[in-house]
């Protein structure tokens, strides 16, 4: 196994078979507007050179994309393989190319200060190695380059994600319920620390609350949770039961047609090379 392999396994979020098609069709809607909000507050400019790190399936790299346009370069890295083959079928025909490379986030192939912004959507909680991760960040960033993240706040700020994290404990066990908390791991306390000791400055945390309108959730949820590396649940009856669980617990948000719109709540932080 390579190293990068390697550190897949190490990693709090690993994804395989078609899930990572499932992470794009179900998980791209709920983060959407996390996504929005960090690109906006990277502040990209037309041309810049961009690192989407723990790219997923892609999303962020994408709207970067757009950001920077057909005079700018955006990169996106993540240490699943198979997360990246889902980002390259998605690429988008438009200039400018985005480049994908399978590499583990404390491990970067990248020339020391080349890119103008660093941004990672909810990935760093799930580095094995923050510190390191934090230092090859700061490594590839420019001097006065944007270093930008979202992590997810404390688990009872989403009642979405702490009515996951019941069934998961349920139907799944506690250890996978542990491992679901990773996801909320990578609080304002945990970022600040680990951006200044890698050499950011000016580091700021925002907490960021945006309601998210999801489709009807009888059926994007058992699609949601299949799309997620915690959950052991099988069998559609038990993807089934989560869907109606969940409709009935926030049958008092949803409008007429079933959308169903719910606060999450995320850590924006933001620092300067
Ligand atoms: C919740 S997903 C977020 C993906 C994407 N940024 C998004 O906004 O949806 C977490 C990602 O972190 C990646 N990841 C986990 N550990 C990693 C590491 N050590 N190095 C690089 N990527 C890692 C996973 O493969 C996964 O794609």
């Amino acid at each position: 196994m390579t190293d990068a392999a390697d550190a897949a396994h190490a990693s709090g979020f690993r994804l395989t078979d078609s899930a990572p098609e499932r992470y794009e069709q179900y998980v791209a809607p709920l983060m959407a507007p996390f996504v929005d909000a960090l690109v906006e507050s990277a502040d990209l400019r037309p041309g810049d050179t961009v690192l989407d790190l723990a790219c997923g399936t892609g999303f962020t790299a994408r709207l970067a994309a757009a950001r920077v346009g057909p005079t700018g370069r955006v990169h996106g890295t993540d240490v699943n393989p198979e997360m990246l083959r889902v980002a390259v079928a998605h690429r988008p025909h438009l200039y400018p190319d985005i480049e994908f490379t399978e590499a583990p986030a404390d491990q970067l192939p990248h020339e020391d200060g080349m890119f103008d912004a660093v941004l990672c959507q909810q990935g760093a909680q799930f580095f094995p190695d923050l510190a390191a991760a934090c230092a090859e960040a700061a490594r590839v960033t420019r001097a006065g380059g944007r270093f930008t993240a979202t992590t997810w706040s404390h688990l009872d700020r989403s009642p979405y994600f702490l009515a996951q994290h019941e069934l998961v404990a349920e139907y799944a066990g506690e250890e996978a319920a542990d491992g679901f908390v990773q996801a909320f791991s990578a609080t304002a306390e945990v970022m600040t620390p680990a951006l200044r000791k890698a050499g950011f400055h000016d580091v700021t945390t925002r907490v960021l609350t945006l309601d998210v309108t999801l489709p009807p959730l009888i059926d994007y949820v058992p699609g949601h949770l299949s799309a997620l590396p915690w959950s052991t649940l099988t069998g559609t009856d038990a993807l089934r039961t989560a869907g109606e669980t969940f409709a009935a617990r926030f049958a008092a948000h949803a409008a007429p047609d079933g959308s169903t719109t719910l606060p999450f709540t995320a850590t924006l932080t933001t620092a300067t090379r």
